[in-house]
């Protein structure tokens, strides 16, 4: 599932980078810098992959929207059926804007509040995922303050380490906040079958992001649906599995996940335990669907040290200073007979840590020269902010032929809306 040279989203063409037919240059120059850049028909390429490859069970992709909210990319997915994992009721909200039907939507999160469980119910969501006991009574409460059923899978914690890149984005070990303690799973579920406006209908685990061993969900498939039977047999009537997201994608040279290697350990064993597959996607479906454009605007030498100043840091992009994630960076236009030096790419806020870069090996560019920082589709504009004052960029989608925006950039009256 890598994307090979060929088939690269925002290919190098005749030496510059292009977004579907026109150049990066383009449309940098139209919507301005810093600017997202997104490409529906990878997003629709990734989600049919995953839909096919999972072909040989009743499954449903619930897309992490986490990884990205913007409306454009969200139609895109819900046109090609997808639904959504939600963490918020401000998630919950986009997704149903952007037309994702309410019974394929499940809502995660360790934290849920009174008002967004009046929310999801009201809008008849698939299921909760439970991360512990007292969110289950509290789902129960509002349920029956509103005459309502409340169906929910419990997030169960399988205690299984994944490898992943950095500490902060394993969640499927005991030390984490996620999820109820295997001990602890089945009187959860036995405590449901005792409130008439609960329906326990699911279990689900999430282990982690940025996987790219297909071991570790091979184990944790194995312990929930081990879990799963001893429920049935206690009298709980699981309709799905949810196994999550997490699915690791290629940042560098070295490959994601292989999905249809997942596909072929975990299928058969749902569709033999007669349940059905939520899978919960994020990263694997827009990462690489996305680029960052930012714009050059001082090369600073300093101590033997050449520092590459752009127009977007980390209130644009945090994964490189607060995970250490690693993006590839390239001029967008040619770069023939520049000296290639070490630089460290910086954004213009007042943090050490604000970097997109360090030490990269790059053709030494000029002021005003366009870099395109690749893989930025999932967990780049959703983790933005105004840190120092800083408008949030444009993001713009290429849907075939045709450029549009899909977000316009933030103005200084954004930056104050709201205040007294
Ligand atoms: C419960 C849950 N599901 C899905 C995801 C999506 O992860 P990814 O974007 O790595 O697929 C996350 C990410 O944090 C998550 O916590």
């Amino acid at each position: 599932m890598g994307a090979g040279v060929l088939t690269r989203t925002f290919p190098r063409v005749d030496g510059v980078v292009r977004c579907g037919t026109t150049s990066a240059e383009e449309v940098a120059r139209e919507f301005g810098t810093p600017l997202y850049v997104y490409d529906l028909d990878r997003v629709r390429e990734r989600a049919r992959a995953f839909t096919e490859a999972f072909v040989g069970v009743d499954h449903l992709l619930a897309y992490s929207v986490k990884a990205n909210g913007n409306l454009s990319v969200l139609r895109a997915l819900a046109e090609v059926g997808c639904g959504a994992d939600v963490t918020s009721g401000g998630e919950l909200y986009r997704a149903r804007l952007a037309g994702i039907p309410a019974e394929r939507i499940v809502f995660a999160g360790v934290g849920k509040t009174r008002a967004e469980i009046e929310q999801a119910l009201g809008e008849g969501i698939l299921a909760f995922n439970v991360e512990s006991r007292g969110e289950l009574d509290r789902i129960a409460e509002v349920a029956d303050a509103h005459g309502a059923r409340a169906r929910f899978g419990v997030r169960v914690n399988p205690d299984v380490l994944a490898s992943t890149p950095h500490r902060y984005t394993a969640t499927g070990h005991a030390a984490t906040k996620f999820g109820v303690p295997w001990s602890d799973v089945r009187a959860l579920y036995h405590r449901a079958l005792e409130r008439p406006s609960l329906d326990a209908v699911g279990i689900d685990v999430h282990i982690g992001s940025q996987i790219v061993g297909v071991d570790p969900y091979e184990r944790a498939v194995d312990r929930v649906l081990e879990l799963g039977a001893e429920l049935r047999e206690d009298g709980v009537a699981l309709e799905y599995v949810d196994i999550g997201g997490g699915f690791g994608i290629s940042y560098d040279d070295r490959p994601g996940l292989d999905i249809d290697d997942l596909a072929r350990r975990v299928v058969l064993r749902v569709r033999d335990a007669d349940l059905r597959l939520l899978l919960e996607p994020g990263r694997a479906l827009v990462g690489d669907a996305g680029v960052l454009l930012v714009r050059v605007q001082y090369v600073k030498e300093s101590e033997g040290k050449t520092f590459v100043v752009v127009d977007g840091g980390m209130s644009e992009l945090l994964r490189p200073s607060h995970y250490g994630g690693f993006h590839e960076i390239e001029p967008a236009g040619p770069s023939e007979g520049r000296p290639i030096r070490p630089v460290d790419v910086v954004g213009p806020i007042c943090e050490t840590g604000d970097f997109l870069a360090l030490d990269r090996a790059l053709p030494v560019p000029s002021p005003g020269d366009l870099l395109v920082v690749r893989t930025a589709g999932a967990y780049g504009f959703s983790m933005a902010s105004n840190y120092n004052g800083r408008p949030r960029p444009a993001e713009v989608v290429v849907d075939g032929t045709e450029v549009r925006l899909a977000r316009r950039r933030e103005r200084h009256e954004d930056l104050t809306r709201g205040e007294a």
